[in-house]
């Protein structure tokens, strides 16, 4: 109590009072009308883990608690009459309070701090604790989410194509511009965008991925480029930042780039060019350090003749473009893509792990996977669902393979002289492919062979595929 003779006489009566609470107050601090601390008492300082007082009187508040917030209290004269502080893992309840002389002038300011077991504040340190671990495991997520999930060394592959491809994407991932991934479905392409990222100087900053052709078209300019506070925009548009500003320091991976519409590969264009870009609703710009890379499986030339994309979109981002070669033109690396991904499929908790035989690679190798890597994981998903060991053998996989490949693996048919029958067998190996590489989906295997979905229905009856 001797500690408090220095005080002003009315803090010291409140301090004498606070006393008497035993246990739950912790102590408090005093700062002049600079915020430079005049006097803290012991069990502050203890909590805030500071040895002694010496060299404490006199310094900016700031420097012993960072996140004060007395130099607010002197600065406007009003009290924070109730808040909460974390020290370590725990909270505690601060109420500041300003200082004035007898004219009414700011002398200064004093915190006091006490701890939760004040039964009243428990139900609401409580509702804050709960929010603060909601937060932070939000954030974490979040964070998990925008950091990359692969590098180079995820793209698995030693054949000659690879290589070459591999050596492309480091060389590309020190340049910063925009790049272009073109690939069939199903190849790797934004593995590989992960992979350029990571590689990349902006490695420690955001990944933030968009798939255009996933958000429905009215949303994506709001998406993209955010909405700002007050913009009347309709009720579905609360004011939010834009994938371009949650990239800022890293990169925006755009998905199936072919999908944009016109108007905002335009806006896109312009964000690209200028490094600047305005939110919905709002007249001033923003200016943003983002690296674009794009990925499509359409052929985009195809798309610039019919004026679907724009040209001089396309010469700005494919300056580094990347072709990643489908999964037929690399067969060498099945072996080594085969057992990555076994690695990855779950297995009965009673087995240590995935073993194919030489042969099932070998059956493998004799399919032209018109859906890639992708079709190739579903593939060896099937068979391990249907395998009674850990061992996945060639019987499973040619049970697991489509129809199609499994014809092409036996005897070759005869071939007809009748110029119908081959074109009947033609069309009939081409759907059976395209069945695999949707995974089962008419609706998206007539997509993929340009056909309307009562044609392929038509033509799978009469196949007798149905
Ligand atoms: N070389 C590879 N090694 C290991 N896994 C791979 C390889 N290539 C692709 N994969 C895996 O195959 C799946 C498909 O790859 P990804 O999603 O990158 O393809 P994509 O080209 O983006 O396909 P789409 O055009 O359909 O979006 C993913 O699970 C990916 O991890
Ligand atoms: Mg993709």
């Amino acid at each position: 109590m001797s500690q408090h003779r220095s005080l002003p006489k009315p803090v010291a009566t409140v301090l004498n009072a606070f006393d008497s609470l035993g246990d739950s107050f912790k102590g408090a601090i005093t700062v002049d009308a600079e915020a430079r601390i005049t006097w803290i008492d012991d069990r502050y300082r203890e909590l805030l883990g500071i040895p002694s007082q010496a060299g404490l009187i006199g310094q900016r508040v700031e420097e012993v608690i960072p996140h004060s917030l007395l130099r607010r209290v002197v600065e406007t004269g009003r009290p924070i009459l109730i808040d909460i502080m974390a020290f370590d893992d725990k909270q505690f309840v601060v109420c500041r309070l300003p200082l004035r002389n007898e004219e009414g002038e700011i002398q200064g300011a004093v915190g006091f701090v006490f701890y939760e077991e004040i039964d009243y504040l428990a139900p609401i340190l409580e509702k804050f604790e709960t929010m603060q671990r909601q937060l932070s495991r939000a954030q974490a997520a979040l964070n998990r989410e925008r950091q990359t999930k692969y590098s180079l060394s995820s793209f698995v592959g030693a054949s000659e194509t690879v290589r070459e491809l591999k050596t492309v994407v480091r060389r590309y991932a020190l340049r910063d511009g925009a790049a272009l991934i073109l690939g069939e479905t199903g190849t790797g392409k934004e593995l590989l965008a992960h992979a350029i990222h990571q590689q990349s100087d902006r490695a420690d900053g955001p990944f933030v991925a968009v798939n255009v052709a996933a958000i429905p078209e009215a949303l994506l300019e709001a998406e993209f480029f955010g909405v700002a506070p007050g913009a009347f925009t309709g009720a579905d548009r609360k004011p939010r930042k834009g994938k371009f500003e949650l990239a800022h320091g890293g990169t925006l991976f755009l998905d199936e780039i072919g999908d944009m519409p016109a108007a905002l590969q335009a806006k896109l264009l312009r964000a690209l060019q200028e490094g600047e870009f305005e939110p919905l609703g709002s007249n001033t710009v923003k200016k943003v350090d983002v690296r674009i890379i794009a990925a499509t499986s359409q052929p985009l030339e195809q798309k610039i003749e019919d004026k679907s994309f724009r040209a001089d979109l396309y010469y700005r981002i494919a300056v580094l473009a990347i072709h990643v070669p489908p999964l037929r033109e690399r067969l060498d690396d099945i072996g080594l893509i085969a057992e990555a991904l076994l690695e990855t499929i779950p297995r009965p908790r009673d087995q240590r792990g995935w073993l194919i035989t030489p042969e099932a690679i070998d059956q493998l190798t004799r399919y032209s996977w018109p859906g890639n890597v992708r079709e190739l994981r579903n593939v060896l998903e099937r068979a391990a669902a249907m395998a009674p060991s850990e061992m996945i053998d060639l019987d499973l996989i040619a049970k697991a393979l489509p129809p199609a490949a499994r014809e092409a693996a036996a005897p070759a048919p005869p071939i007809a002289d009748n110029l119908a029958e081959r074109l009947a067998f033609a069309e009939r190996t081409a759907m059976l492919e395209a069945l695999a590489a949707e995974d089962g989906s008419k609706s998206a295997a007539a997509r993929r062979l340009g056909v309307s979905r009562s044609q392929f229905y038509e033509k799978l009856k009469r196949h007798r595929l149905d």
